[in-house]
């Protein structure tokens, strides 16, 4: 059985993984959070007593005897994390969006002593929306403004999404010298032919929308992913956590779990 630690193990994320970890024979062993703290996180999660209280010192990972953590929480817990599971070898599996290039820059350092794997979208259908969205730009071309809209529930702190943030990268890998431009207000002047916009729509409910427009004369193409469940995100977590478990140490991507080859 693969021992769990979840860091974020109180949010919305994380009381999912902890519901689905018991299906996938997984046993949690370490619940860290910053809120809820002393609360069983199974009985957090709704499925029961776990025995495993939440706590919101990260040092306890060492001695936990976890083989892998699932991280679902903020860009400053998982930096403070990523260095203590380092140094304990426990793999990292992170959903955590909002990072910048120093919290990834920590870890890609783990990586070289633990198998750490970092997606900004869990979903297998954003992966493959990914690959059909580079398909569409590469043979559209420019004759094809790509605009990306993404919408999300009004408690999502950051924008545009992690999810955005990728797809655009997939544009720009497949279509060179496009730059992104985010919302657009007052007299920005006609569109520049080499724009990439980006639109973040924030309210209600929304678990993630994104739809990647091509936008051509006289004809139009828009590609469109809708989660309808957080469960899913928490199902590729945690089979990326049984995935990872046991591997050499990396820096990996849900591509390396489906075995689909291509770009993380
Ligand atoms: N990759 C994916 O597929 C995917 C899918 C959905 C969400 N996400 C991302 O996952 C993250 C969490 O989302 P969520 O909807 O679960 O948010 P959430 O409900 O706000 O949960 C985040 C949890 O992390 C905890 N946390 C924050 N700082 C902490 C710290 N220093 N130490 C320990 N715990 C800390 C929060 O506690 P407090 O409330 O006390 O701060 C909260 O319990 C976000 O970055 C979100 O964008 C990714």
């Amino acid at each position: 059985m693969t021992k769990l630690a979840v860091l974020g193990a109180s949010g919305r994320m994380g009381r999912a993984v902890v519901r689905l970890a018991k299906e996938a024979e997984m046993t949690l062993v370490l619940a860290l959070g910053a809120d809820a703290v002393g609360q069983d996180a199974g009985e957090l999660a709704g499925v029961g007593r776990a025995g495993v209280p939440v706590t919101s010192d990260v040092g306890a990972l060492a001695a936990s005897g976890a083989d892998v953590l699932i991280d679902f929480s903020s860009p400053a817990a998982f930096a403070a994390m990523v260095p203590v599971a380092r140094a304990a070898r426990v793999a990292i599996v992170s959903g955590t969006t909002g990072l910048g290039a120093d919290e990834l820059a920590l870890l890609d350092g783990a990586a070289a002593d633990v198998p750490a794997l970092w997606e900004p979208n869990m979903s297998v259908g954003v992966y493959v929306l990914g690959q059909l969205a580079a398909l569409a730009a590469r043979a559209l071309g420019d004759g094809f403004d790509v605009e990306i809209v993404e919408a999300h529930h009004h408690a999502k702190v950051d924008a545009p999404s992690g999810t955005a943030l990728r797809l655009a990268e997939r544009v720009k890998a497949a279509r060179e010298g496009l730059e992104l431009v985010h919302g657009r207000e007052g007299k920005p002047g006609p569109r520049k032919p080499r724009e990439l916009g980006m639109h973040a729509l924030r309210g209600g409910d929304v678990i993630g929308d994104h739809t990647v427009h091509y936008l051509g004369e006289g004809e139009r193409i828009e590609l469109t992913h809708r989660a309808s469940s957080r469960e899913l995100f928490a199902r590729g977590a945690v089979r990326a956590a049984a995935w990872v478990s046991g591997k050499p140490a990396g820096r990996y991507g849900l591509s390396d779990v489906l075995a689909l080859g291509g770009a993380p």
